[in-house]
């Protein structure tokens, strides 16, 4: 993983503060959507950070449902703390502390940070029950023509949340690979892939039905 702790334990306030602006809200209840959970279901949240998507998570699980809430950052996790009555843990999603299997799992502006995000998705998509369903939702360059001044800030916010030391631009596409290749992994590991894309082309939203295990 690229190390982020730095990053989102300096700027966890802030980043709270835009996570749950109110035109942000309606992402995050569309990538729990896509999970098609019901009452009663154990989903789990890699990467959670100050718990933006827990709220959504635990309406659609009921109050009989669990929500588990993981991230490698403490000061974003306390930060979470108390949302959606989250089962909060302080790991690292490359190799959570869980034993499966869960419903459903969320990963939102995550896997992009992972050195390896293909074997992460694979860990992930293990952790999921067969049937269960995984959602991947990410920032990417939108190819609309008058997007463009906004790739630049799409650039620039990717180049600040990493420790790579390159050109924005340069930081930039190995991101937007590694949300491919994440993507893709879950493809492979999905019967019913599907892939839209919201905000003016800003965020794809992800996600499929688990159809194997890879644990032997
Ligand atoms: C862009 S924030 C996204 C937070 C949240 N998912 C959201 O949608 O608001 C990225 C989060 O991923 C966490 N993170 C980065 N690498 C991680 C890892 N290897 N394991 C767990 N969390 C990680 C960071 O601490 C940060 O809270």
């Amino acid at each position: 993983m690229t190390d982020a702790r730095q990053f989102y334990g300096r700027w966890a306030r802030l980043y709270d503060a835009l996570a749950r602006l109110p035109g942000v809200r309606s992402w995050r209840a569309a990538a729990v959507d896509e999970l098609g959970l019901s009452p009663g279901d154990v989903v789990v949240e890699m990467g959670c950070g100050t718990g933006a998507n827990l709220p959504h998570a635990r309406r659609a699980v009921g109050p009989e449902g669990r929500v588990v809430g993981l991230d490698v950052t403490r000061a974003m996790l306390d930060r979470a703390r108390g949302r959606g009555d989250a089962d909060l843990i302080l790991a690292d999603a490359a190799r959570p502390p869980l034993a499966g299997p869960v419903d459903g799992l969320l990963a939102t502006f995550v896997a992009g940070m992972f050195a390896d995000p293909a074997a992460a998705v694979d860990g992930w998509c293990d952790l999921v029950r067969p049937g269960g369903r995984v959602a991947l939702l990410h920032f990417a360059p939108s190819d609309r023509t008058w997007a463009r001044p906004l790739n630049a800030a799409y650039r620039g916010f990717v180049w600040l949340s990493s420790t790579e030391k390159r050109r924005p631009s340069s930081v930039a596409t190995g991101h937007r690979r590694r949300v491919d290749t994440a993507h893709d992994r879950l493809r492979e590991r999905a019967d019913d892939y599907r892939e839209r894309r919201l905000a003016g082309g800003y965020l794809r939203l992800a996600s499929g039905r688990v159809n194997y295990s890879s644990v032997r």
